[in-house]
C-alpha cells in the first residue's frame, strides 16, 4: 500500500493493470485517488478492527468475567463506539464512494466484467453493513438493543466485512 503512495500518477495506473481501461481519471484530479484510497483503507483497518475485537475477542472474555462486570464493559464500549464510528464511517463511505465515481462505466454495466460484477456486489454488501449500524442506532435509542440482538448483529456485520475485504481484492486479482 504505501509504495502506492510514493510512485507517480502514470505509474499508479500501471500498478491498477488489472483492470485496463475500468477508471476513469478524468473524473478527479488523479493526484487525489492515493489519498482516497489511503483514507479508505486507515477507515476499513479502524472499522473491521473495531468489529474483529467486539466479536472475536470481547466473546471470548464473556466466560472469564460476571455478567455484572461484561454489562457495564458492553456499555461503556458501546458508548465510545457512537462518539466514534460514525466518523470513522464517514471517512469509509466518503472514500470509498469518491473512488468507485472513477468505476462509474463498470458499475453501469456490473454484468459486463468480472470487476464491475465483484465492486456492485462489495458496495452492496458494505450498503448492508451500513443498514446494520442504521438499525442498531435505532435501536439502542429505543433502548431495545438487548444482549442477543448486540451479538447477532456485530457476528453479521463481521462476516459482511470478511467477505467484503476478499472482494475488494478479488476484484482486481479475478478475472473471467
Ligand atoms: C464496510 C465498508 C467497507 C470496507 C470494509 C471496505 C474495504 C475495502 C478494502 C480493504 C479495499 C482494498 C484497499 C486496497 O487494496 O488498498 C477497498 C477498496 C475499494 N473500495 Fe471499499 N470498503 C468498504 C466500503 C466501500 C464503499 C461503500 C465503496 C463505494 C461506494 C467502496 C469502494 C471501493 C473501491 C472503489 C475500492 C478500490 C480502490 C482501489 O484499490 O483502487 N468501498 N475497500
Amino acid at each position: 500500500m504505501a509504495h502506492l503512495l510514493l510512485v507517480d500518477a502514470p505509474t499508479l495506473t500501471c500498478i491498477k493493470g488489472a483492470t485496463p481501461g475500468v477508471r476513469d481519471d478524468a473524473a478527479m484530479p488523479t493526484q487525489s485517488y492515493p489519498y482516497l484510497l489511503l483514507l479508505h483503507l486507515l477507515g476499513a483497518i479502524a472499522f473491521g478492527g473495531t468489529v474483529f475485537f467486539e466479536v472475536v475477542i470481547l466473546e471470548g472474555v464473556r466466560r472469564h468475567v460476571p455478567e455484572r462486570v461484561m454489562t457495564l464493559v458492553e456499555g461503556g464500549i458501546g458508548k465510545r463506539a457512537q462518539q466514534v464510528i460514525p466518523w470513522v464511517l464517514l471517512a469509509l463511505f466518503g472514500s470509498g464512494l469518491s473512488m468507485a465515481w472513477q468505476y462509474r462505466a463498470a458499475l453501469a454495466n456490473p454484468l459486463a466484467s468480472s470487476f464491475g460484477l465483484l465492486l456492485a456486489i462489495k458496495i452492496i454488501l458494505a450498503l448492508s453493513v451500513f443498514g446494520h449500524f442504521l438499525v442498531a442506532m435505532a435501536l439502542r435509542r429505543r433502548g431495545r438493543l438487548v444482549s442477543g440482538v448486540f451479538r447477532g448483529i456485530h457476528l453479521s456485520v463481521f462476516c459482511h466485512v470478511v467477505v467484503i475485504v476478499l472482494l475488494a481484492k478479488a476484484m482486481f486479482h479475478v478475472n473471467w
